[in-house]
Order: C-alpha cells, then sequence, then structure tokens
C-alpha cells in the first residue's frame, strides 16, 4: 500500500509524549511509562495503527505499544490518537532489529506480528519477522509465556513463519487457515491491511504460538 510522504510525519511524531524515538532511554522501565503493572502487548510493523488503536480501546487492562520504522505511516496513528487519546497505547518509532535495546528481559506478554513484510527473495529472508534472530530477541524480550499472534495473507511467509518458529522450540497454540470464517473471528481484530485483503478475497492465515 503506497502511501503519499508527509512531510511534518517525523517532526509531529518527536513532538507527542505518546511517542517514543529513542526507545533504548526506557529499556526496563516501561511499566513506568504507562503507571502500572499491567501486562505490555508489543505490536511490530503497526502501519496505519487501526488493529493496535482499537484493540486498547477493546482491552483497557492491558497496555499497548505500537513499533513502526515510518514516521508517515505512524502518523496516521497519530491522527487517531491526537482525536481520541488513550492511557493504555504508546508508538515508538523503531527498527525491531534492536529490539533487545528497547526493552528489558520479559518485559512484554505478547508480540504481534500483522501481514508482515513477505520478503520472498531467499536473499532478503533475514529480513523476514519470524527469521531465527527475530525470534531470539522475542524469546528474550518476552516473559514466562512466551506468546506470538501472527496473520498474514501471505501462503509462504506462514508456512515460512510456521516451520521458523516451531523449530525455534515454540508449539502452536491456535491456527487457522481461514481466520475470517473460524470460530476466532468473533475476537478478531482487524487491521488495514487485514480488510483490504479481505475485500480481495484472500485467505487469512492466524497462528498464535507459546514456548514454555
Ligand atoms: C505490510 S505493512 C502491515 C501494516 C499493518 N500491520 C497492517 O496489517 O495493516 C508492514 C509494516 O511493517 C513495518 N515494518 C517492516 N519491517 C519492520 C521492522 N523491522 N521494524 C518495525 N516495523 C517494520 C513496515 O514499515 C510496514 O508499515
Amino acid at each position: 500500500m503506497r502511501v503519499r510522504n508527509r512531510s511534518n510525519a517525523k517532526e509531529r511524531l518527536e513532538n507527542n509524549e505518546y511517542v517514543f524515538i529513542e526507545p533504548t532511554i526506557n529499556k526496563g522501565n516501561w511499566h513506568n511509562i504507562f503507571n502500572n503493572i499491567n501486562p505490555i502487548h508489543l505490536e511490530i510493523g503497526t502501519g496505519k495503527g487501526k488493529f493496535i488503536f482499537n484493540l486498547a480501546k477493546k482491552y483497557p487492562n492491558i497496555n499497548f505499544i505500537g513499533l513502526e520504522t515510518q514516521p508517515t505511516v505512524l502518523s496516521f496513528l497519530l491522527d487517531k490518537i491526537e482525536l481520541e487519546s488513550i492511557e493504555n497505547l504508546r508508538l515508538i518509532l523503531a527498527d525491531a532489529n534492536n529490539l533487545t535495546d528497547y526493552f528489558d528481559n520479559g518485559e512484554i506478554s505478547k508480540i504481534y506480528l500483522n501481514f508482515s513484510d513477505p520478503w520472498p527473495k531467499t536473499k532478503h529472508i533475514k529480513r523476514r519477522l519470524t527469521f531465527k534472530t527475530f525470534l531470539d530477541q522475542y524469546v528474550q524480550v518476552l516473559n514466562d509465556e512466551k506468546r506470538i499472534a501472527q496473520k498474514t495473507d501471505n501462503q509462504n511467509l506462514f508456512e515460512y513463519s510456521l516451520a521458523s518458529m516451531t523449530q525455534h522450540g515454540f508449539v502452536i497454540d491456535k491456527i487457522s487457515l481461514d481466520l475470517t470464517n473460524s470460530q476466532y473471528e468473533q475476537d478478531n481484530v482487524h487491521t488495514e491491511y487485514e480488510d483490504k485483503f479481505i475485500t480481495k478475497g484472500n485467505n487469512i492465515y492466524y497462528v498464535e504460538v507459546i514456548r514454555k
């Protein structure tokens, strides 16, 4: 989805108290930022943020962080927050490559990977968010249950991720090859890409894995 560049996006993000552009400063301190001890859930590759915004409204007793590299797309989530501030939601403008610099061991309770870029070429495999170097970092920052939820319409990425995560010691807790028509749809909060792909008639694949 091509998004026209917003020239003031970075500046707006830098000047908003809900946004963190130097997250390393807050490593180990995120519960203080939320001012409570509720679990913290992290979405990697938040995009325009429909999913995390609605999830945060639905579950006020969970803290949510949206992590995204692109200022323009993240600024669309800022638009929503400026109209309706939500105390249990914060944004980080940064790259998931350095996740363990942003979060302490066990600081996060759940990670969401929604419609992550598939990086179909083998030479780009290391960029997939379920590549082993990312999984190593997820294992570190996640707490006891180590839960990751993934949704995608890309069958190749889904199959790759299932193999990569299970090889990494994760076991499947929930799975659907057609989320939209499954028992899980009732609680499913949609993302921008999900709506777009459903309109196109694509299947949505869904898995939640845990590592004890
Ligand atoms: C295909 S979009 C999906 C957006 C949204 N999750 C949705 O479902 O509508 C993937 C997003 O992940 C972001 N992204 C890709 N790699 C990332 C990384 N290493 N760290 C943080 N965000 C990343 C991209 O900038 C892009 O906005």
